[in-house]
C-alpha cells in the first residue's frame, strides 16, 4: 500500500495545533525613538500588546522594498568597515559564518560590533531591529575564550537530556551576552552514514536518540515566553530534512555524500528523517529551521527525480509550515538556493515560493533583494507569500525583546568561558566518554600508576574540538583556552607521574599504564566526507590519489600504539574523532582498553576523569562502530549488519570512591 507523505501529514495536521509563540513583552520604554516621532507609540511599537498585534500593526506600515529587506541576510564582512548598507537594503538579518570575526576577537569586541550594525537597523525609517546569526553549534566557537563543549555526536553519548538542556543553556548565555540573538543550532540530522563529514554535528543514528536530545532547543531558547531573556537565542533545527539521509556517491559538486540525495520513499524518509522535526516544532517550539542542502528522490515516484530541498514545496510548506504547524522562520543555507535549478530569477522565486522566509545571502544581498522584487512586480512571487515571510520574521524579532532591548545586554559577559561553565563543559565530556574494552580491568587506572601518554591527540586542543573552532574548518594546535587530555591526566596524576612522548620514542617502562591517544584533525562539511573533497586528493602519494579523509588511524597513531602497547604494562586506546574509526585487529588485539572520546572540545580534563576514575564510565554509542569502511552505511536494527560494536554498546566503571 503506498503510503503517501499525504496521508501521513493529515494525521499531523488533525494533531497539530497552531505553534503557540507566548508574547513576550517588557514594560521598559522603547530604547530607540518612537517612529511616531512623539510620546505615544505607535501600535507596533507598544510592547503591552500582543505580538500578532504589533506584527500586523508593523507590516501594515511597511514598503514592499522594506519587507524584501527584512527577508535578507548577509555576512558580517559586507558591512563590517561600513554599516549603512544595513540602513539602504533595510536588512533584516547578519550573520557570522565559521571564522568570520571582530578584530580583536573577544567577547566585547563582539558585543560592540552587534550592536554597531543594530544601531544602522535601527537608523531605518521604521527602527526594524535586525537579527545577529551565529553557528554556535558546540558553545560560540568562533569566539575566543567561549566554552567548547562537545559536538553533538558525544552530547548524543551522554544519553543525558537535561545535561543536554543545560549545555544549550550555557551556550545561549554565552553567545547572546556577547551579541548575537540567533543560533544555527541544534543539527537534528540521523546520521546514517558515518563517512559524512557533518557524521559529528548529529545526536546519533537513531531520530529516536535525536528527540530525546531535543532538550537542545529548550536550553538554547528556554520556556516559552522567555526568548527575550539576556540567557537565551533562537534555536534553528537544521538541515531540514534528511541531510543525514543521503546516499554515498550522490553528493553535490565535490563532496562523495554531503549534499547528496536521499533516495528512499516518503515512509522510510519519515521514520528516518523527518519524524524528529514534529516535537522539535510542536513541543520544543523551535524558532527557525534551515533547509538542507540535500535533495530527495522517491523511489515510489521512480529514480532519478531528486528535488532539493531549498525547492521542495511540497516538505517545507505542506509539511513543515502545514501539517507540523511550524510558525517560525526557514532560513535559507549559505547560498543555498544558488543550487536550485534555473536561472537566477528563477532560483529567487523557486526558493521564497518553496517557503523560505529570509535568504542567507553572504555575497549577493543586494541581487536578492532587486530580483526578489522583480519577481513580485511580475506577479511571480505572490505579495501574501512576502507578508507571510515578513510577518513571521518580525514575530521573532517581538519573542526576542529586540525591539524594546535592540542591543546587547553585558550582564553575564563576564562569566562568558569562566569556571562555572567550564565546570558544565567538563561534566558533559565525562559523560560523553564511551568504555568499548576494558580487559583485566585496566580502567580506571589505579592510583599512583605511572602513565605512558602518546598519540596525535593527548596534547593537542584544536583536535580535541573539531570543526567551527575558530574557522569554519577548525585546525590543530592550541587554537583555545582550554585543557588537554594530556594536561588533564598530569593534573590528575601528577606530572612526575607522566612521561609524555607523542611518538612514542621516548623509553617505555614496564610497569607503565599507557594512554595511546589517537584521531582525527578537524574538519567541516563535504571537507570531512571520506573520499573527499574531490579535489582535495593528494598528487604527493606518487600520484595515487589519497582521500582527505578515510576513517583509519594515521600511520603515526598505528606504530604510537604499537610501540606502546607492546611493552607497556597495560594500555589503553583513545579515540578522539567526529565518528568511529576503523580500529584494525593488530591495535585492538594490542589495546587492553579501548575508549570512544569523540569531539570533547574545550575541557580535555573530562576524559581525564574517566580514565582515572574520578568520574565513572556511562557513555553509550550514539552511531554503529563498523569493522570496516566497506561496511557503511552500517545501522542499527539491519540483522545484516554486523559492526565491531554496535548501537547503544558502552562498557560502565564505579567512580573510584579512594
Ligand atoms: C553552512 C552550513 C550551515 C551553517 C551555515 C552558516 O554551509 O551548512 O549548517 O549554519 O553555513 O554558517
Amino acid at each position: 500500500m503506498r503510503t503517501s507523505l499525504r496521508a501521513t501529514t493529515v494525521v499531523l495536521a488533525v494533531a497539530a495545533s497552531a505553534l503557540s509563540l507566548t508574547a513576550v513583552g517588557t514594560a521598559s520604554p522603547a530604547t530607540a525613538q518612537p517612529a511616531g516621532g512623539t510620546s505615544h507609540p505607535l501600535p507596533y511599537e507598544d510592547s503591552r500588546l500582543p505580538v500578532p498585534r504589533r506584527v500586523a500593526d508593523l507590516l501594515s506600515r511597511m514598503t514592499l522594498e522594506e519587507k524584501v529587506g527584512q527577508m535578507t541576510q548577509t555576512e558580517r564582512y559586507q558591512v563590517a568597515d561600513d554599516t549603512s548598507p544595513i540602513t539602504t537594503w533595510h536588512l533584516g538579518s547578519i550573520l557570522s559564518g565559521g571564522g568570520s570575526t571582530p578584530t580583536p576577537n573577544t567577547p566585547t569586541a563582539w558585543a560592540d560590533m552587534v550592536d554597531r550594525f543594530q544601531r544602522a537597523a535601527l537608523a531605518t525609517r521604521l527602527h526594524i531591529p535586525l537579527l545577529y546569526g551565529i553557528d554556535s553549534v558546540h558553545g560560540d566557537g568562533n569566539m575566543l575564550g567561549a566554552t567548547v563543549f562537545p559536538h553533538n555526536i558525544g552530547l548524543g553519548a551522554t544519553r543525558d537530556p537535561a545535561l543536554v538542556r543545560e549545555v544549550e543553556h550555557v551556550t545561549a548565555s554565552e553567545t547572546r551576552s556577547s551579541g548575537p540573538q540567533w543560533a544555527f543550532a541544534p543539527c537534528l540530522c540521523a546520521a546514517r552514514d558515518d563517512r559524512w563529514g557533518r557524521t559529528y554535528e548529529s545526536f546519533g543514528e537513531d531520530p529516536r536518540l535525536v528527540e530525546q536530545m531535543e532538550t537542545a532547543i529548550d536550553g538554547l531558547q528556554g520556556p516559552p515566553g522567555h526568548l527575550g531573556d539576556r540567557d537565551r537565542v533562537l534555536a534553528t533545527v537544521k538541515h531540514y530534512a534528511g541531510d543525514g539521509d543521503t546516499r554515498y556517491g550522490t553528493g553535490s559538486g565535490d563532496y562523495p555524500i554531503d549534499q547528496g540525495v536521499a533516495v528512499t520513499d516518503r515512509k522510510s524518509f519519515w521514520r528516518n528523517a523527518l519524524q524528529q522535526y514534529v516535537p522539535a516544532v510542536r513541543q520544543h517550539h523551535a524558532g527557525s529551521v534551515m533547509p538542507s542542502y540535500s535533495s530527495v528522490d522517491w523511489t515510489e515516484d521512480g529514480v532519478g527525480n531528486p528535488v532539493k530541498m531549498h525547492g521542495n514545496r511540497e516538505l517545507l510548506t505542506g509539511v513543515l509550515k502545514g501539517a507540523m504547524g511550524f510558525h517560525g522562520v526557514v532560513i535559507s543555507d549559505w547560498e543555498g538556493i544558488h543550487q536550485l535549478p534555473g536561472d537566477w530569477p528563477t532560483q529567487v522565486r523557486t526558493g521564497v515560493n518553496a517557503g523560505i522566509d529570509m535568504m542567507m545571502e553572504p555575497n549577493a544581498y543586494q541581487s536578492f533583494e532587486t530580483t526578489l522584487l522583480d519577481e513580485v512586480h511580475a506577479g511571480r512571487v505572490p505579495t501574501s507569500r512576502i507578508d507571510d515571510a515578513v510577518s513571521r520574521i518580525l514575530t521573532a524579532k517581538f519573542e526576542l525583546g529586540l525591539f524594546e532591548h535592540p542591543f546587547t545586554d553585558r550582564t553575564d559577559l563576564p562569566d562568558i568561558g569562566g569556571p562555572a561553565h567550564r565546570a558544565v563543559a567538563r561534566r558533559a565530556v565525562a559523560e560523553s566518554q564511551v568504555l568499548l574494552a576494558n580487559h583485566h580491568r585496566t580502567l580506571p587506572v589505579r592510583p599512583g600508576a605511572h602513565l605512558y601518554v602518546a598519540g596525535s591527540n593527548a596534547d593537542d586542543i584544536g583536535n580535541q574540538a573539531g570543526g567551527w573552532t575558530m574557522t569554519w574548518q577548525g585546525g590543530s594546535g592550541a587554537t583555545i583556552p582550554g585543557t588537554t587530555i594530556l594536561d588533564g591526566l598530569r593534573q590528575g596524576a601528577g606530572a612526575g607521574n607522566v612521561t609524555w612522548s607523542q611518538d612514542a620514542s621516548a623509553p617505555v617502562g614496564p610497569d607503565d599504564v599507557g594512554v595511546v591517544v589517537v584521531g582525527e584533525t578537524p574538519y567541516a562539511e563535504g571537507f570531512g566526507d571520506v573520499g573527499g573533497p574531490r579535489w582535495a586528493y593528494d598528487p604527493g602519494d606518487h600520484g595515487v590519489p589519497r582521500p582527505v579523509k578515510d576513517m583509519q588511524l594515521s600511520g603515526a597513531d598505528k606504530a604510537a600504539v604499537d610501540r606502546v602497547c607492546s611493552a607497556a604494562a597495560s594500555c589503553v586506546v583513545v579515540v578522539v574523532s567526529g565518528r568511529p574509526l576503523v580500529l584494525d585487529p593488530q591495535q585492538l588485539g594490542e589495546a587492553d582498553a579501548v575508549v570512544a572520546a569523540w569531539l570533547p572540545g574545550s575541557e580535555g580534563e573530562g576524559v581525564a576523569d574517566t580514565l582515572l576514575g574520578r568520574r565513572p564510565f556511562t557513555g553509550k554509542l550514539p552511531v554503529s562502530w563498523p569493522r570496516t569502511v566497506a561496511q557503511e552505511p552500517v545501522k542499527g536494527g539491519d540483522p545484516h549488519d554486523d559492526p565491531l560494536f554496535p548501537f547503544g554498546f558502552g562498557l560502565t566503571t564505579a567512580r573510584r570512591t579512594s
